[in-house]
């Protein structure tokens, strides 16, 4: 099978795609092991799109124990070559807050202990893919105007900070990550990046912000899970009009 048009990971507190319904749902197994669920399968606007949840449809997979390599080689394997990352991620500088929806266009990568290669298999090819633009310009474009033409707010651009959790940081952590250029944290970020690049797959992430990273908040209230949920479910309804808009250009 060699014509899914899109592929889509949804990060925390997207499970599934809005209002579509699948017409098939496929247990993949990889030569990395099995992906983090089921890949569901609908018909969008005549094209097929793929759909598997980072974390598993009941959220039960950790970031640092996301098989990124199953999850993306599953994708692959039913012939996707462009993937939509959603990503659910904590603000950092001005422009990032809550509900904030992102397109970032570099990263950093702090998680460690994950394995963030394909190069590992005795008898693989080593590689050293370029990375240096780690989101594919074409696909972060399409997003963005997808977004315009939707009247969607999207900010364009930014550097996403890929930490290890699942802990949220310290505020030290935090102050490190604005030193550094972060505008974004999250979770899972890294590997997932690199490891679509080696596959050769056209990656970008949208960024869903959920809360103000730690100590980046005025008011300096806790994070908790129900506002992290509460927020992405306040700017979910977007995802679909952009999904269309990305499968249309
Ligand atoms: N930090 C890291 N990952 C996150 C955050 C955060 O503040 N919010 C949602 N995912």
């Amino acid at each position: 099978m060699n014509d899914i048009a899109l592929a889509v990971i949804g990060g925390t507190g997207v499970y599934r795609l809005p209002g579509v319904t699948w017409r098939d749902s496929v247990e993949a197994d990889t030569r990395y092991g099995r992906p983090s669920g089921p890949v569901r399968i609908a018909d969008i606007d005549g094209h097929a799109v793929a759909f598997l949840a980072r974390h598993g449809e009941g959220h039960g997979v950790p970031p640092h124990q996301v098989n990124y390599r199953a999850n993306l080689q599953a994708l692959h394997d039913l012939g996707a070559r462009r993937v939509l990352a959603v990503n659910t991620v904590g603000g950092i500088t001005e422009a990032y807050g809550p509900r904030v929806m992102a397109v970032p266009d570099q990263l950093i990568d702090y998680t460690w202990g994950r394995i963030s290669t394909l190069c590992e298999e005795p008898g693989t090819e080593v590689l050293h893919v370029d990375f240096g633009d780690p989101y594919t310009e074409d696909l972060r474009q399409a997003i963005l105007s997808a977004g315009a033409a939707a009247g969607i707010p999207l900010v364009a651009g930014g550097c996403y900070g890929a930490t290890q959790g699942p802990r949220l940081e310290t505020k030290a952590e935090i102050r490190r990550l604005r030193r550094d250029g972060c505008n974004l944290v999250g979770m899972t970020g890294m590997p997932e990046a690199g490891l679509a690049r080696e596959l050769g797959l056209d990656y970008a992430s949208l960024c869903v912000v959920a809360n103000w990273a730690a100590g980046c908040d005025p008011q300096d209230t806790e994070i908790t899970l129900a506002e992290v949920l509460a927020n992405v479910d306040s700017v979910i309804g977007h995802l679909m009009p952009i999904i269309r808009g990305v499968l249309d250009a």
